[in-house]
């Protein structure tokens, strides 16, 4: 039948942008898009707990979850059991528990920076190394593992040196005792002693405005991350514009662009000679003529390598300087082993007790109560059956490592938990599980399997260099604020910046 083009077109002449019609029609679609973009799937029918019947947003359920986590995650597990779905901080995650850390360890289709990247605030301006963080390419990942893993002794001259001069900058050569904010000393000590390694360019590591830029950054992009997160990843561009710590970290951002142009300018005129032991040439290397891109990956490279091990080193700041015994045991060993040859790949490896108080802090301290983010890129299907559908974020609960449901008075912190396991361990078996850089399902603070931390072995030469420095140095006294040595920000476990020490220089028994 042949259509009159104007009998068609007169029946919508008066037909208006206002219309009622068109207003219903788009709340329609809305809903719809509103309902399937929120709706689980969720083919194991596992427990869902997040909005309650009679509430009509995800509000309470987010605001139930960043009041407390931990308690929230061990209530669920009691009565749902190992696998169920909970409202986070933005959406619904499936959270595992113990049982299937090794059914998850080496799965590809599960991805860590996906499923980072789903958390972060890509796109928000001042947020940008996050997205560099995550990039598809790889090149934060390739850094650690080409340059920094494979040549690991390469390193441990520049960290002894370094830990030396940046702790005379925030602790000082003063014998009597005085108090600084521990916290900030650690973050800027971690800021220099990082910078030396990326940068290795003193205009940046010994330049106290760039440490203080970089380590702020990283401190106040977690707090400013945090805020954001209670808005949806549409809504947060525009939230960003009004919250006064996004801003801040913007204008942060913008400061440290400017302080690394003459950098940028240098490499962009003479390039780098291609060196693999330097991390900036191999980033160079992998970046060329993407001098924007570059200040992002350092910035990047400062978040994984200092955001997790600052706080991790305050705790084992704090735990320590609680026991005399513990100070005392620490540095004879200290003085038997670096004593006897100074610091390389063996002495660090034999400082076995202090590596026991980084493994016991790490254990009561994680980074994050719900650890092992992952994104599942595709339908995957665990030993035990259970299915994941493609796109469920995960994420698997550290609960038992925090109580004494695996370690003995696990509540407790025990510097020598770790060391007098080692001792006991039948010596046919593999003692390395009880080290500092081993992962395993009871203890998988640094991930585990084939995604689990890269950077975790550098990281454990850097701690165990800065804490010989700090024990032999100095002799110190930690206040923990009235409310605790640390709290949780939704599922990151936080070391209170209002940590107090009381620090004054003493003689050392041995030189390094
Ligand atoms: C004590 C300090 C550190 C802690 C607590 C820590 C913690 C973690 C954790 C929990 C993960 C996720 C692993 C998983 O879910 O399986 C991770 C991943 C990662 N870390 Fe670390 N990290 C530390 C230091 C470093 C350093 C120094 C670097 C490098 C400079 C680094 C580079 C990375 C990278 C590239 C990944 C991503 C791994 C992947 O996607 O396969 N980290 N880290």
């Amino acid at each position: 039948m042949p259509v009159n083009l104007e009998d068609a077109i007169s029946k919508y002449r008066h037909f208006e942008l206002t219309s009622p019609y068109l207003l219903y029609g788009l709340g329609i679609v809305v809903l719809c898009y509103w309902w399937k973009s929120t709706a689980l799937k969720n083919p194991s029918k596992l427990p869902v707990i997040g909005r309650r019947w009679y509430e009509f947003s995800y509000g309470p359920a987010k605001q139930r979850f960043q009041d407390d986590c931990l308690g929230l995650v061990r209530s669920c597990q009691e009565k749902y059991g190992d696998a169920f779905y909970l409202y986070t901080d933005s959406t619904y995650r499936l959270i595992l528990c113990r049982k299937y850390v090794d059914m998850i360890r080496n799965e590809k289709g599960l991805s860590f920076i996906k499923g980072l990247a789903m958390k972060m605030d890509i796109g928000v301006p001042g947020f940008e190394p996050f997205a560099s963080m995550t990039s598809d390419k790889k090149i934060v990942h390739a850094v650690t593992r080409h340059s920094l893993n494979r040549h690991l002794g390469t390193f441990i001259e520049p960290l002894n040196e370094e830990s030396d001069y940046a702790l005379r900058q925030v602790w000082t050569d003063n014998p009597e005792f005085h108090e600084v904010m521990l916290k900030d000393c650690v973050f800027k000590v971690f800021s220099q002693i990082m910078s030396r390694t990326f940068i290795n360019d003193q205009d940046y590591y010994r330049n106290p405005e760039w440490v203080n830029a970089s380590s702020e950054y990283v401190e106040l992009s977690a707090i400013a991350g945090f805020e954001l997160r209670r808005y949806p990843k549409w809504a947060k561009p525009l939230a960003a514009r009004f919250s006064p710590n996004c801003r801040k970290l913007r204008s942060l951002f913008k400061h440290i662009n400017a302080l690394l142009m003459p950098l940028k300018e240098k490499l962009d005129k003479q390039g780098l000679e291609a060196d693999p032991k330097n991390p900036l040439s191999f980033l160079h290397q992998k970046l060329p003529g993407q001098s924007e891109e570059l200040v992002s990956m350092i910035i990047g490279l400062c978040l994984v390598s200092y955001d997790g091990g600052g706080e991790l080193f305050t705790h084992v700041l704090h735990s320590v300087w609680g026991n005399d015994q513990l100070v005392n045991d620490l540095r004879s060993e200290i003085v038997t082993v670096v004593g006897k040859e100074g610091f390389n790949r063996n002495s660090l490896q034999n400082l076995v007790l202090m590596d026991s108080v980084l493994k016991e802090a790490q254990r009561l301290h994680p980074e994050s109560v719900l650890l092992l983010q992952r994104l599942a890129l595709e339908k995957v299907v665990l030993a035990d059956g259970l299915i994941i559908p493609k796109d469920t974020p995960i994420m698997v609960s550290a609960a038992h490592a925090l109580d004494a449901s695996v370690w003995p008075d696990g509540d407790k912190f025990d510097g020598y938990r770790f060391f007098h396991l080692r001792q006991k361990a039948d010596p046919s078996l593999n003692q390395a599980s009880y080290s500092f850089t081993s992962t395993s399902p009871d203890h998988f603070s640094f991930g585990h399997g084939s995604q689990a931390c890269p950077g975790r072995f550098f990281a454990s030469y850097m701690q165990k260099i800065l804490l010989c420095h700090m024990l032999m140095k100095y002799d110190v006294s930690v206040t923990i604020p009235e409310d605790g040595a640390w709290f949780n920000r939704g599922q990151t476990h936080v070391a209170h910046p209002e940590l107090k020490a009381r620090v004054r220089r003493r003689k050392e028994e041995i030189q390094f």
